[in-house]
């Protein structure tokens, strides 16, 4: 054999290699609307960037004569490729390939580019579309498995981790995806269940299908699993470039300085007619938000659970920053469990990666109730307490209205370890409303007795100056220097070095 006869070899079973599962199976996958997992990662990455590896890696499994079936790549295709010029180690599982199966060979792939994205401090990003473990490997497969979410695990915290679901991600595939920080769906696309409609039928008699068991939709809304859905693949993958643009590439660098339009000195002058006389009347505090940062560019994340709660990227003075706002437009920006649960995983991911932390807070209270109490309000709630009061980052808090009870204590108080906590001129700062107080205080009191003592209550706590007089509050702000005010407590913290006692870890409430 001559050299070119050798390197056209080599052409030829890297085409082979390309095609994965065959033409058939390639039909249908498309006949099913997805996309090849090559196809995928070309979409996800800058052009021409991805570097694959263990292109030609077999499996060595014998049952069901399964040594002669043997697909390079084994049903993954792994590498690594850039994002906006930024490194980034990518998989995803073919599903032309058994069904994008786990098995031993390609999880040892996966478990490759883990380890190398740790090693080298970049984001990993994960394309699942997989029929879980590969049923002719047993235990092999399970064994993948549990290296995969050990990487999932050593990582969190040091690179970010991305799940995008593109197809089925059934059983305990699930939990690969579930020990990452952000999980992507396509709408009518993807499922994620633990067990599917047929056990479900069996164990329980409930009749679901697979979108109504575990679609993006449930996941995004009901669940919370979910944090990001798009309307098609490639929305999906264009999303997850966004996301990365906010984020550092690891624990040990800053997050990305931009560049904007916008200027530090821009008064915020729209949010003076947003925000209603009433105090009782919502308004939606994603257009104060919008009002406020950059470019009025807000990027949501979990838009469609716990609505009460509001958490995002964005950016202030080309600067990244985590958003945790109340939504007086949805449950009048009550705390519940779930709202506790999206603001506090959502602030320790922020602090994990550097992230500094604006909260709006305009709350009155917990939520009351048989439900909420029985359901572990307690233990939800305290996780937002808890998520604040650890992160190091700098944290900067603006009452734009109220904040009642606990909920003004875990919404990053002063006493909770903020470092600059900014309100309106009509903030109302205290235990309860005027209302519920009178009713405790003046129980036995009649009704003229009552009205008299609502007026002298609103009048000692239904503004800012209690709260100031001790310096729970550092600066009392006009609305319309709201975006120069936070620029400025950003630029005050930008040096900020904090950190906890010496610790194994905490034990945060789950
Ligand atoms: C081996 C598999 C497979 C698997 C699918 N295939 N899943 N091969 N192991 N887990 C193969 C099919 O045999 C078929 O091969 C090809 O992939 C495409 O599958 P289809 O069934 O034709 O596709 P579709 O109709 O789209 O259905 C997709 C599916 C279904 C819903 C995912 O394949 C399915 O239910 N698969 C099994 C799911 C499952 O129970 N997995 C184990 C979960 S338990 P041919 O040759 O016909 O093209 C688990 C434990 C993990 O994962 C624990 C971790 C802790």
């Amino acid at each position: 054999m001559t050299l070119k006869d050798i390197f056209q070899e080599f052409v030829e079973k890297d085409k082979t290699a390309e095609l994965g599962g065959g033409e058939k199976a390639v039909e249908k996958q498309k006949r099913a609307g997805k996309q090849t997992a090559r196809e995928r990662i070309d979409m996800l990455l800058d052009d021409n960037t991805f570097a694959e590896i263990d292109k030609f890696i077999l499996h060595d499994s014998h049952n069901y004569n399964m040594q002669n079936k043997r697909v390079p790549g084994d049903g993954v295709v792994s590498g690594y490729g850039k994002i906006e010029g930024r490194l980034v180690y990518v998989y995803a599982y073919d599903f032309t390939v058994y069904g994008g199966s786990l098995s031993r060979t390609n999880a040892n792939k996966i478990v490759k580019v883990q380890k190398l994205a740790l090693k080298n401090g970049a984001p990993i990003i994960a394309l699942n579309d997989s029929g879980g473990a590969r049923i002719q490997e047993g235990v092999m497969a399970l064994s993948g498995y549990s290296e995969i979410f050990n990487q999932n695990v050593k990582s969190s915290g040091v690179i970010p981790q991305i799940s995008a679901i593109l197809g089925p991600c059934a059983g305990g595939a699930c939990y690969s995806p579930a020990l990452t920080d952000y999980i992507f769906m396509v709408k009518d696309e993807s499922y994620m269940f633990v067990t599917g409609p047929d056990v479900v039928k069996t164990v329980t008699h409930e009749e679901l299908t697979k979108e109504e068991l575990g679609g993006a939709s449930v996941h995004s809304s009901k669940s919370g699993v979910a944090h990001f859905v798009g309307n098609d693949e490639e929305e999906t993958l264009m999303m997850i470039r966004e996301l990365i643009s906010f984020l550092p590439s690891n624990n040990m660098e800053d997050p990305p300085l931009t560049t904007t339009r916008d200027t530090n000195t821009r008064k915020t002058t729209g949010i003076e007619e947003l925000i209603p006389e009433d105090s009782n009347i919502p308004y939606d505090i994603k257009q104060l938000i919008e009002e406020v940062v950059d470019e009025n560019y807000f990027f949501e994340v979990m838009s469609q659970f716990a609505k009460n709660v509001v958490i995002g990227f964005a950016r202030m003075g080309g600067q990244p920053v985590g958003i945790v706002a109340n939504q007086p437009a949805y449950l009048a920006g009550v705390l519940d469990i779930d709202a506790s649960d999206k603001a506090a995983r959502f602030i320790r991911f922020c602090d994990c990666f550097d992230i500094p932390l604006i909260t709006f807070v305009d709350v009155p209270g917990f939520l009351p109730g048989r439900d909420q109490e029985h359901n572990g309000i307690i233990r939800h709630g305290a996780k937002i307490m808890y998520a604040y009061v650890e992160a190091t980052v700098p944290k900067i808090t603006l009452i734009t209205r109220k904040a009642y009870g606990g909920a003004y204590v875990v919404m990053s108080s002063k006493e909770s370890g903020a470092d600059l906590n900014l309100a309106y001129p009509n903030s109302e700062i205290a235990v309860m409303g005027a209302e519920g107080a009178v009713n405790i205080l003046y129980r036995s009191s009649n009704e003229e007795e009552r009205k008299e003592a609502i007026k002298e209550y609103s009048n000692l706590f239904s503004n800012p100056y209690r709260a100031a007089e001790k310096g729970y509050i550092d600066e009392i702000i006009l609305p319309a220097d709201t975006r120069i005010k936070i620029i400025q407590g950003l630029e005050m913290t930008a040096n900020k070095t904090a950190s906890n006692p010496p610790k194994k870890h905490g034990n945060s409430p789950l």
